[in-house]
């Protein structure tokens, strides 16, 4: 067995040696949206330092934690806090999780994330549902050796955010009177946020949104056959006329602002699948 198919194997017995339930659902909350973990009912919360194989935090005092739970009557497995490629982890470390969570049986999986507008329609604390991603600048977590019974070599990337899940989220967003957008998030490293010429190329290239997550985690998903959800919250402005200096401060505000709407559309979107 491959190095990766032994990792894999070993992380999924000590989950499933700490808890026997099995969820057909995964979730990651993006910055300042963790507060979503608190609707659920936490059946175990494992702190991600326990986990073997887990990459090890960098940044002291930030770790996250597995969690399963149930939520709006479904078993869910949730991820408090994902792994960033600017924190230094390398792009098979940030894609790990995905992977096990693909091992415990998880089909679905909801991505959320705090995203910088470049659509210029768009305003602080909207929600967009990604739709289509470029994912160019940021390395391919998929380089390296394949591993065949994950998936294949080529994937086709063609329809990587599912049209149903879309769909059903735009339905539930109509009948709450949420007004919510679509649009393509364009993934890049971070930690910087863009200059000004930067937001303008990404407008032109066709980005409504620009993060520092989502598109490594999305192209792995999509390689091992999950269907997969995604949305941003748009949490500052690229495409300013005037001074434009964003802060963490501002993006994380914006995003727990915007945490309740978001809690609705996940918690009815797995009511219904
Ligand atoms: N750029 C990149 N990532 C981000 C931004 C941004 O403006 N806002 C939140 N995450």
């Amino acid at each position: 067995m491959s190095i990766l198919l032994n990792q894999l194997a070993e992380t999924r017995a000590f989950i499933q040696n700490k808890v026997k339930s099995e969820a057909a659902v995964g979730i990651i909350l993006g910055s300042g949206l963790g507060n979503l973990a608190n609707t659920i009912k936490t059946e175990i919360a494992i702190p991600y330092e326990e986990i073997p194989h887990f990459p090890v935090s960098t940044v002291e005092g930030h770790s996250g934690k597995l969690i399963l739970g149930e939520l709006s009557g479904k078993k869910v497995w949730v991820m408090s806090g994902r792994f960033h490629f600017y924190e230094g982890y390398n792009p098979q470390q940030v894609i790990y999780p995905i992977r096990v969570l693909h091992t415990l049986g998880v089909k679905t999986l909801l991505l959320s994330n705090a995203a910088g507008g470049v659509n210029t329609s768009f305003k602080v604390g909207d929600l967009m549902i990604i739709n289509d991603h470029i994912s160019m600048f940021v390395t391919n977590p998929l380089i390296g050796k394949n591993e065949e019974s994950i998936g294949t070599r080529f994937p086709d990337m063609s329809q990587p955010y599912c049209k149903d899940l879309i769909k059903q989220v735009q339905n539930i967003a109509d009948a709450n009177h949420i007004d919510i957008r679509e649009g393509v998030y364009v993934g890049v490293t971070g930690p910087t946020f863009e200059t000004r010429a930067e937001y303008k190329m990404i407008h032109l290239l066709g980005g409504d949104a620009v993060g520092m997550s989502t598109v490594q985690e999305n192209i792995v998903a999509v390689h091992c056959g999950m269907k997969v959800f995604a949305v941003s919250v748009i949490t500052d402005l690229g495409i300013r006329e005037e001074e434009n200096i964003i802060t963490h401060e501002e993006v994380l505000q914006a995003a727990k602002d915007a945490e309740p709407k978001l809690t609705l559309l996940i918690s009815e979107l797995i009511k219904a699948l």
